[in-house]
C-alpha cells in the first residue's frame, strides 16, 4: 500500500529561498518550479550579486510573489520586514550557498537583507553550497563550514564533477534539484512522520551524513537495460531500451545508503557509485544473476526484457539465401519473466516488488492488470509512444499504481523519478517489510 499520508506531505509548507551569487545561481528557477510543483509557497530573497545571474523578474514570475532584495527598501519593511521573513515560514534554503555567504553567516553578520533574514530566524536552514573546488578546499571556507554546522544549520552538498569554468573539476557543483528537493521533502516532513511512526526522514542531509542513508543495512536489487536475445553468434533480437531509469534507481538507492545489486542488460552507461554491477546478456542470464542477488528488501524490475528469444540460435552465422525463398525461419520462444517469478518466491521474496509496464495504449488499465498478474506490489507505468521522447531520453512522466490506488507524477527527469522512487519506498518499506513477515 502507498502510504497515503506522505502525499500530502508539502501541503501549506513555506520555504524561503535565498538565492546567492554564483553562476548555478539558474537552476534555482528550477528549483522553485519542482517546489510549487509540490505545493510549497516559496518567497524568494535575492543578494545583489545573485541579481547579476537571474532576474528578480524571472523568478517572481515563477513564485507569483514579489522577490525581496534590499534590507533597505521601505515598501519591503512595511510589507514583510525581515523579521517576518525570517519567521514566517517552515525552512530557509540557500542555494547556491556561496563561499562569500557561508562566511557572513559563520561570522554572525547582517548586512544585507539574506544575511539579516538568516541571523533572525529561528527556522531550520539548509545551506547547499557551490563554488569553485579551490574556495571550498580553502581552510576559510572549511572552518566556516564546520562552525555552521555546528551551529546547527544542514550542510548539502556539494557534489563533484566539472565546473562551469572551463578544464576546472572537483568540489565545489551545486547538487541537482532533485536531491535538493528529497533534503527539503525530508526537513519539511520531519514533524509530520515523526506523529506517524514512518522511517525517519532523511534529516541531517550533509551528504558524508549517516543519517541522511535511511536504507543503510537494506539490500536493494535494480534490473536496468535491454536484453539480447542471439539469433545467431553476430545477430540478436534487442530493443530500444537504453537502461538509463534503472541506473538511476540504482544510484539513487545507494546514496540513500542500500547495499544495490543493479543487474544490467547490454548498455552503455557507467557503473553508477557504489553500486555493485552485475552484466549480462540474455533475459535467461538476467533471471540467474536477479535470483543470485536475492535476498534483498526491495527488488525494482526496471529491464526492458525481451519477451521472446529464438529458440534454437544458429552456432554459425545463417548465410544469405538460406531457407524457403531465401529468408531463414525463426521460430520464437517465451523469456521467463523475471518480475513475475521473483515476485511469486514463496521464501526470499522481497518485501517490496516493484514492475514497470511501458506501454503505447491504454497505459493505466494495462498497468492495473500487470500489478495483479507479475504479483508486483507497486507498478511504475509510462508511456513509451514515439513522439514522447522518453524511450532512451532523459525524462519520464509515471503513474504509480499500488493496491491503494493510482499517482500521477508530472514529466520530470529520469534522475528525479529514480529519487522519488527511492525516497517513497524507503518511507514505506517498514510497512511491507511486516506484511512480509506475516505472510512467511
Ligand atoms: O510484461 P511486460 O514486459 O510489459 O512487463 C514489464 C515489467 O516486467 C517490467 O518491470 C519488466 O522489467 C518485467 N519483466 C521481466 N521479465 C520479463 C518481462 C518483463 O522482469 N521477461
Amino acid at each position: 500500500m502507498l502510504a497515503p499520508q506522505r502525499v500530502k506531505i508539502f501541503v501549506a509548507k513555506r520555504v524561503v529561498l535565498i538565492i546567492g551569487g554564483g553562476i548555478a545561481a539558474y537552476k534555482c528557477l528550477d528549483l522553485i518550479r519542482r517546489l510549487r510543483e509540490r505545493e510549497v509557497q516559496v518567497r524568494v530573497v535575492m543578494t545583489s550579486a545573485a541579481q547579476h545571474f537571474i532576474t528578480p523578474l524571472s523568478v517572481s514570475a515563477l513564485t507569483n510573489e514579489r522577490v525581496f532584495t534590499n534590507l533597505f527598501d521601505l515598501d519591503d519593511e512595511r510589507e514583510i520586514g525581515h523579521i517576518r521573513l525570517a519567521r514566517d515560514c517552515d525552512l530557509i534554503v540557500i542555494a547556491p550557498a556561496t563561499a562569500d555567504l557561508l562566511a557572513r553567516m559563520a561570522g554572525g553578520h547582517a548586512n544585507d537583507l539574506a544575511t539579516s533574514v538568516l541571523l533572525a530566524t529561528d527556522k531550520p536552514v539548509l545551506a547547499v553550497p557551490a563554488m569553485n573546488p579551490h574556495m571550498w578546499m580553502n581552510k576559510a571556507t572549511q572552518r566556516n563550514v564546520a562552525q555552521l554546522k555546528a551551529d546547527g544549520v544542514h550542510v548539502l552538498g556539494p557534489a563533484a564533477g566539472e565546473m562551469a569554468e572551463r578544464g576546472e573539476a572537483g568540489v565545489g557543483r551545486l547538487l541537482e534539484v532533485p536531491q535538493i528537493i528529497t533534503a527539503v521533502e525530508g526537513l519539511l516532513g520531519g514533524d509530520q512522520t515523526a506523529k506517524t511512526a514512518a522511517p525517519p526522514p532523511p534529516h541531517d542531509v550533509s551528504l558524508a551524513s549517516p543519517r541522511q542513508h535511511v536504507l543503510t543495512g537494506r539490500s536493494v536489487l535494480v534490473t536496468a537495460g535491454p536484453t539480447h536475445e542471439p539469433i545467431d553468434p553476430v545477430r540478436y533480437i534487442a530493443n530500444r531500451s537504453s537502461g538509463k531509469q534503472g541506473y538511476a534507481i540504482a544510484a539513487a538507492a545507494a546514496r540513500l545508503g542500500a547495499r544495490v545489486t543493479l543487474v544490467s542488460g547490454p548498455v552503455s552507461l557507467p557503473d553508477p557509485a557504489g553500486v555493485d554491477v552485475v552484466r549480462v546478456v540474455t533475459a535467461a542470464e538476467m533471471l540467474e544473476a536477479a535470483q543470485a542477488a536475492l535476498p534483498a528488501d526491495i527488488a525494482i524490475f526496471a529491464a526492458a526484457v525481451a519477451d521472446w528469444r529464438v529458440a534454437k540460435p544458429k552456432p554459425e552465422k545463417i548465410k544469405k539465401g538460406h531457407g524457403e525463398a531465401g529468408v531463414p525461419k525463426l521460430t520464437l520462444t517465451e523469456n521467463p519473466d523475471i518480475l513475475k517469478t521473483i515476485a511469486h518466491l514463496k521464501r526470499r521474496r522481497p518485501a517490496l516488488v516493484i514492475g514497470f509496464a511501458a506501454e503505447t495504449q491504454t497505459l493505466v488499465a494495462h498497468a492495473r492488470r500487470k500489478l495483479k498478474r507479475k504479483g508486483a506490489d507497486w507498478i511504475v507505468a509510462n508511456d513509451v509512444s514515439p513522439g514522447t521522447g522518453i524511450m532512451g531520453g532523459d525524462h519520464n512522466a509515471v503513474h504509480l499504481l499500488s493496491a491503494a490506488g493510482i499517482e500521477s507524477w508530472p514529466d520530470m527527469s529520469k534522475d528525479e523519478v529514480a529519487e522519488r522512487l527511492m525516497a517513497r519506498a524507503a518511507a514505506d518499506l517498514s510497512h511491507y517489510l511486516t506484511a512480509r513477515t506475516a505472510a512467511e
